[in-house]
């Protein structure tokens, strides 16, 4: 017997070596894999445009999170053919880097909506809300119509930031001060705006549910459809994480 085939008995023969010697050869993947990541900032490249949710987009999140619209519509295209040429450009992983939970799903009963942000009016979108079949007849999506009757009640806006802030969303100390304010502003264009359009470039301030006399649910949901995908010019950032990706870093 070679030297080589005895060894291995005694490894064999010896539970608690072979238990040693099994456990060093598992750690050794894992630390290849895991170790990298203590020694970079972050894992996802920072894109362009990307900014945290204004409140009341949040809010019309939280809509979408509480009525269980992800048990029918992801929100992440693949970087396949079929789904790029019906949805657009792929997701991003930094468009969904401010998004707690994240809402990329894996049912698609209806569309993907990543990108479904200015693709049809608000009117369109309160009249699918309230009753999908009056516009595209073969829908089986159920019908949403209370939220145009429900004013929208956040019981406490600036800690819904301050807690997404805990978990690494960037917003101001001025953001959470003026949330409330925020809320109320965004669906109203007649209203004092303050430095709302600095502190969220691009944000649609607009009555989204067609009642300009009051603030809804319905209001607080259109705002966050029509923003989805929209945030950053995805041709543009793209380009830039793949040369990122090229450049090793
Ligand atoms: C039971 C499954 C189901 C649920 C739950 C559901 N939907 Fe849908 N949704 C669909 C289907 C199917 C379609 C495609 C037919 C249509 O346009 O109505 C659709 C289409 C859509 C579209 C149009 C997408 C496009 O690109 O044409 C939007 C926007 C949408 N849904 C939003 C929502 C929102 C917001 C909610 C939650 C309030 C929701 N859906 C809940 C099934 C669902």
């Amino acid at each position: 017997m070679t030297s080589m085939t005895e060894r291995h008995k005694t490894l064999e023969k010896n539970v608690t070596l072979l238990g040693v010697c099994a456990l060093v050869a598992v750690a050794i993947g894992g630390i290849v894999e895991i170790a990298p990541l203590f020694w970079i900032d972050n894992t996802i490249e920072k894109v362009e445009g990307m900014r945290p949710y204004t409140p009341l987009e949040q809010a019309g999140r939280d809509i979408y999170v509480r009525e269980g619209c992800y048990v029918c519509h992801s929100q992440m295209i693949r970087p396949f053919r079929d789904e790029t040429e019906r949805y657009g450009h792929y997701s991003l992983a930094a468009e969904s880097m401010y998004d707690h939970p994240f809402q990329w799903g894996s049912k698609r009963t209806g569309p993907d909506l990543a990108r479904v942000g200015g693709k049809y009016s608000d009117g369109w979108h309160v009249q699918h809300l309230t009753d999908p079949e009056s516009v595209v007849p073969e829908s089986v999506m159920p019908k949403y119509g209370f939220l145009a009757k429900n004013a929208l009640e956040v019981p406490d806006i600036a800690a819904n930031l301050t807690a997404l802030r805990h978990v690494g969303v960037p917003y101001s100390d001025k953001d959470v001060a003026m949330a409330a304010a925020d809320l109320k502003a965004q669906a109203d264009p007649e209203a004092d705006q303050g430095d709302f359009a600095a502190r969220y470039p691009k944000a649609q301030v607009r009555d989204f549910d067609g009642d300009p006399g009051r603030l809804t649910e319905m209001d607080a949901l259109v705002a966050y459809l029509q923003v989805l995908g929209t945030m950053v010019d995805v041709n543009g950032a793209a380009a830039q994480e793949e040369l990122a990706a090229e450049h090793g870093r």
